[in-house]
């Protein structure tokens, strides 16, 4: 019996795969390395294929007896969802569906969900529960909440067991440095700041410093992708031992302001470096945090790396990237 694990060669993906592969699973990345590397796909078979192709699916599916699947396969870019939101549609929405359908033609019922904090919005209360409002303010939060509907919905018709673990901002890297974050164009915010203090980047802009937060800049609720892979191997368990569908919030509860993230980087390289304080971006909500209540209760995760560790495990592989030329 193996795990699918969709998008295996991404950044959130290969990490889950390395878990996986540590606790003894068999296991089958299957991505068309369209933002992920085959250097990231070293646990388990490679199968190049794109969850939009019901045809290359199918041949897995009969090849491999597949007993779970993970889902991480998405464009992840907020600002690109919204200029063309069709490609989020088609990538996002439309290709999950396909997966879905392989799966229910194999007797496939156990599905992990990549959703996000996105599905939010503007939250109106802090920290945010997994059952507060959700009005998405754009395509790719409104692309994972769809998915999150119909999965829904194919649990009550059809029976299927799924988790849909909705993260906050996953951050830092394996810390053998055999995997890490190398998302190109890179939007996310530590290995923005991690490219200023390795002087790749003159400078890190600061969006907004007048929040009503700590400092007025925006705060966000950063885990680390071991932590978000943790999760995924007790939801995996806890499927496989008959769990019910459910979801849950992966943030660890705190929030670090932007003025913060970027004192840690320089505290933890040692560099100093220039830092451009600017407007607000439309759209960004001065906090996001999560209350991962559910999942600590349900699931027993317990997350174990501190902001530090976070931003060293990322700083450590960000210097490895710069002499590497990945495939
Ligand atoms: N990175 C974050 O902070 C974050 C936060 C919230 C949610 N998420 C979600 O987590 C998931 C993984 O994010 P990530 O940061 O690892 O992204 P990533 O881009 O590094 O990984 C996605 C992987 O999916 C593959 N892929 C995309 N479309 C495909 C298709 N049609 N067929 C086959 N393979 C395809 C890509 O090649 C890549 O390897 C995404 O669904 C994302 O929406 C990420």
């Amino acid at each position: 019996m193996a795990i699918l694990v969709a998008g295996g060669a991404g950044y959130i993906g290969s990490h889950v795969c390395k878990k996986l592969s540590q606790q003894g699973f068999q296991l089958i990345v299957y991505d068309n390395l369209c933002r992920g590397y085959r250097d990231f796909a070293r646990w388990g078979d490679f199968i190049p294929g794109d969850v939009g192709d019901p045809v290359q699916l199918e041949l897995v599916f009969s090849k491999y007896k597949i007993e779970a699947a993970m889902h991480f396969c998405a464009f992840i870019e907020v600002g690109e969802s919204v200029i063309e939101p069709e490609k989020y549609y088609q990538n996002n929405l439309r290709n999950t569906i396909y997966l879905l359908e392989a799966m229910r033609r194999h007797n496939v019922n156990k599905f992990i969900f990549s959703s996000t904090a996105a599905v939010y919005g503007m939250p109106e209360k802090m920290p945010i529960e997994e059952d507060d409002r959700k009005i998405q303010i754009n395509p790719y939060g409104r692309t994972k909440w769809m998915i999150e509907q119909i999965l829904e919905d194919y649990s009550a018709a059809y029976g299927l067991k799924t988790i849909r673990f909705r993260y906050f901002n996953a951050a830092g890297a394996d810390p053998d440095k055999e995997i890490g974050e190398a998302h190109v164009p890179e939007t996310h915010l530590i290995p923005l700041i991690l490219d200023a203090a390795a002087g790749k980047r003159e400078s890190i802009k600061v969006f907004g410093t007048d929040y009503e937060t700590k400092d007025g800049t925006a705060v966000r609720d950063y885990v680390h992708v071991f932590d978000l892979a943790e999760a995924h191997i007790l939801g995996l368990k806890y499927l496989l031992d008959g769990g019910a569908t459910n979801y849950f919030n992966l943030g660890i509860g705190d929030g670090f302001s932007v003025r913060e993230m970027i004192q840690v980087v320089k505290k933890v390289t040692g560099k100093d470096f220039k830092v451009i304080e600017t407007e607000r971006r439309a759209g960004d909500p001065p906090y996001l945090i999560a209350k991962s209540d559910k999942v600590s209760k349900t699931l027993g995760w317990k997350p174990k790396y501190s902001l530090e560790e976070i931003i060293r495990t990322a700083w450590n592989w960000h210097q490895k990237l710069q002499g590497l030329s990945l495939k």
